[in-house]
């Protein structure tokens, strides 16, 4: 166990990540620390320039924890969500003081990237650190998921898979020189979030037995088409995860719904652009953008081709990227 950090704060910083494999339902959990264990196995790619900055120190004065996002202090809702990574921090570490959490998230909210997985991975390590417990990788991923499951991913860079309690890195970043390029379509109806999603898709779709019957044959064609870098099976198998999801999502009651027009259409140019020898396979999470992985020397040409769809407000390209980093501020006494 490290020193608590009483007259300083600590910082850490996380990436998002994009599932190339889908988390998409959950076991159930009888006790607080198996909160968010997926139903099913998932593999992901750590994204570079896209991280949530989180600063955690303790508060004496304050008789709750306080949490801040862009400086706007959150409603409790929005605490709670936190709050299940500050309470499993404060009964591991055997401390009881209230936190204050200072958090920054530099991630477009028009990417479609959730945000949610860099955050809870920076709280958790940033809250950690704070209250003096060193833990390894693991243990943080098995924290961060606590507070979001794909943050669970999001402690690690690279290529990450995530069975059970807890993700683990299977190929650092420079295993393959692979970009997302990801389209922004124009906002429909406010789409309902992920966690409500799933919940409801488990709850009342009829297809959801057969999208977890499935999942952990669609995770192994992944891993293993990932280690031998065989791009045109690692996308087989992330189109047959991503329309699998969503099949079992739209057959919920009521349907879950999260494409639009040009959705579809960006999957009609991918398929094009694959006729016309340009290797480039598609995914979609809980919303209408539509994220298109291509070698890294080919997001130009990708690029030029989605940007002109009608519907598609702009593209922008991310790079695979590192895992969480921590470091200690304001050290010394004034
Ligand atoms: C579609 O991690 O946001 O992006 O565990 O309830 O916080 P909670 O859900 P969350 O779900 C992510 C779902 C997804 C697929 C994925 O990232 O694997």
């Amino acid at each position: 166990m490290s020193d608590l950090v009483i007259d300083g704060a600590v910082e850490a910083r996380a990436n998002v990540n994009i599932a190339l494999i889908k988390y998409w339902g959950k076991a159930p959990a009888d006790r607080p620390e198996d909160k968010n264990l997926p139903a099913v196995p998932s593999l992901s790619l750590t994204l570079d320039g896209l991280y949530t900055v989180t600063q955690v120190a303790f508060d004496p004065e304050a008789d709750t924890d306080r949490v801040f996002l862009g400086g706007v202090e959150l409603d409790a809702a929005g605490t709670a969500r936190a709050r299940v990574i500050l309470d499993r921090v404060r009964a591991l570490a055997d401390v009881a003081a209230p936190f204050r959490v200072d958090s920054v998230n530099h991630v477009p909210t028009a990417a479609g990237l959730a945000s949610s997985a860099s955050s809870m991975a920076a709280l958790a390590a940033a809250s950690a650190r704070c209250a003096g417990l060193d833990l390894d990788a693991g243990e943080l991923s098995e924290l961060a998921r606590l507070g979001s499951g794909s943050a669970s991913r999001s402690v690690f860079g690279g290529w990450v898979a995530w069975e059970g309690r807890r993700a683990h890195p299977v190929a650092p970043i420079d295993h393959w020189d692979l970009a997302v390029v990801i389209a922004v379509i124009g906002t429909g109806p406010k789409a309902i979030g992920s966690r409500a999603a799933m919940e409801r898709t488990a709850r009342t779709s009829p297809l959801y037995p057969g999208w977890v019957a499935q999942a952990h044959e669609t995770f192994t064609d992944a891993l293993s088409a990932l280690e031998r870098r065989d791009f045109e099976a690692l996308v087989g198998a992330m189109e047959r995860s991503t329309m699998r999801m969503h099949a079992s999502a739209l057959g919920a009651d009521p349907p879950v719904l999260y494409w639009q027009a040009a959705s579809v259409a960006v999957l009609r140019e991918v398929e094009r652009m694959r006729a016309d020898g340009l290797a480039c396979g598609f995914t979609m999470d809980a919303g209408p953008n539509v994220k298109v992985f291509c070698a890294g020397a080919d997001v130009e040409a990708v690029s030029r081709r989605l940007t002109p769809i009608p519907g598609v407000a702009h593209t922008f390209v991310a790079r695979p990227g590192e895992g969480v980093s921590v470091r200690l501020v304001n050290q010394e006494r004034p």
